[in-house]
């Protein structure tokens, strides 16, 4: 089936059913999807392979609020609504009122005891979760080429700098007190990204940039959106294993818990959230690892990244820092796909020291780096924490009208 005609069916008629869109060939690095709903939250499924299931309640509506002109007015008067409990204001066209009030409900497996330990994790190790929520998950996503490209030829990709201050804001309000409560601010946060993802699905397919070098017919299927969860919440577990950063079972189970819960409020479905870390995990090397690349879209987007913190105070983050400590985490390959030079001082230092320098903070041993080399690293999370954690709260997320320009 050709691309338009696709798009066109989408529009109509909501995402398209497995059943349609079985005809349409398999990308080319995917792999069979295999992974078990029986090791998902919901605990069964269908057994539908995601990349072919979008968002059937969001899509068809915000396709149609863009083809009324409803979204500047929409945009305009969500603005005002900001915490989770707070009534929806007045004027909002029915469809989407009805939408938002049933897409704000928490799941009925809400488990208020596990976001109150999961708050206790962020205090804890907020730290950490900024500098690798902002470097290997942002950069890892510069290398997942559907997520690049979207980026890149959506409005957010032509203006960097506003959209991680922006995508920020779910970084910093998932580990906020009362994130999901109704004084809090992530049930909006997620149903208003829920809204974004749709507009993407609707307007991308419309970007000749985007269609001419896409391999997908409608961006962020739910198996994209696993991908980019699996970025966020796998792989930054993954990593405090690999620092050796002493996390609680009762730690892990309430951060896994708050992703999941995340996971569902923007839209993702049931069948496909892990149940734990070890389905996480297996579905991980399904889904994420496999499709892994460079793409030219990614490349530039991580050079705008690496340049980003250089414009911190003080200039400590710059592109040889992070590039170094990207490699560190993500890896060789990942970081030569990038195009990251190799750093003569740094590469060695994070591969030599960054372990001493972690077990000094948790153990209280003694480093056995330099006093400055103690201080960079000490001053690499604290500024990334800035650049990527707290930036963001004051940014309204919006509903985008059209593509990058
Ligand atoms: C927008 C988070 C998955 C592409 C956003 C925003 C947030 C967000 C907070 C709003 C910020 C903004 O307006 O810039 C997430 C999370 C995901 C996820 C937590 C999964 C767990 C994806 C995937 C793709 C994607 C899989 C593409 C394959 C985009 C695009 C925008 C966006 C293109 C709009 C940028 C614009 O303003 O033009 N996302 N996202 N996202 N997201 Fe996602």
């Amino acid at each position: 089936m050709e691309k338009h005609s696709r798009r066109n069916m989408l529009k109509v008629g909501g995402a398209l059913g497995a059943l349609g869109a079985l005809t349409i060939a398999t990308p080319a690095q995917a792999v069979p999807w295999t992974w078990s709903a029986a090791g998902s939250v919901a605990g069964t499924g269908a057994g539908t392979d995601p990349k072919w299931v979008w968002d059937e309640v969001a899509d068809p509506l915000v396709a149609s609020l863009l083809d009324r002109g409803d979204v500047p007015r929409v945009n305009e008067l969500l603005r005002g609504w900001t915490t989770n409990g707070q009534a929806l204001p007045a004027g909002l066209p029915a469809d989407l009122r009805d939408f938002i009030e049933t897409a704000r409900r928490l799941p009925s497996w809400a488990n208020q005891a596990k976001l109150d330990t999961a708050l206790d994790f962020y205090k804890k190790r907020g730290t950490y979760l900024g500098v690798l929520y902002g470097l290997a998950s942002g950069m890892m996503s510069t290398a997942i080429p559907h997520e690049a490209r979207a980026v890149y030829y959506s409005k957010g990709g032509a203006d960097m700098k506003d959209r991680i201050k922006k995508t920020a804001r779910l970084g910093y309000d998932i580990g906020t007190a009362n994130a999901f409560n109704p004084n809090g601010q992530m049930i909006v946060t997620c149903v208003k990204t829920r809204l974004v993802h749709a507009a993407v699905r609707h307007l991308l397919p419309q970007s000749p940039g985007w269609d001419g070098a896409a391999d997908e017919q409608i961006p962020i299927s739910q198996a994209d959106m696993m991908v980019t969860w699996h970025s966020l919440a796998t792989t930054v577990m993954q990593k405090l294993g690999v620092w050796k950063v002493p996390v609680t079972s009762a730690h892990s189970a309430a951060y896994l818990h708050v992703w999941q819960l995340s996971a569902h409020m923007l839209g993702i479905k049931d069948e496909y959230i892990p149940a734990s870390w070890a389905e996480a995990d297996a579905q991980a090397k399904q889904v994420l690892d496999p499709i892994l690349a460079p793409t030219p879209e990614g490349i530039n987007l991580a050079k705008i990244l690496l340049n980003l913190g250089a414009e911190i105070d003080g200039g400590l983050l710059t592109p040889n820092l992070l590039g170094a400590f990207t490699r560190y985490t993500l890896g060789d390959r990942i970081a030569d796909w990038l195009r990251i030079p190799r750093e003569v001082l740094w590469d060695p230092a994070f591969a030599v020291f960054w372990p001493a320098f972690i077990a000094a903070k948790e153990f209280s041993l003694a480093f056995p780096g330099t006093p400055e080399l103690w201080w960079t690293f000490d001053e690499l999370l604290r500024q990334a924490v800035t650049l990527f954690l707290s930036g963001g709260q004051q940014f309204s997320i919006e509903i985008p009208t059209g593509n990058r320009p």
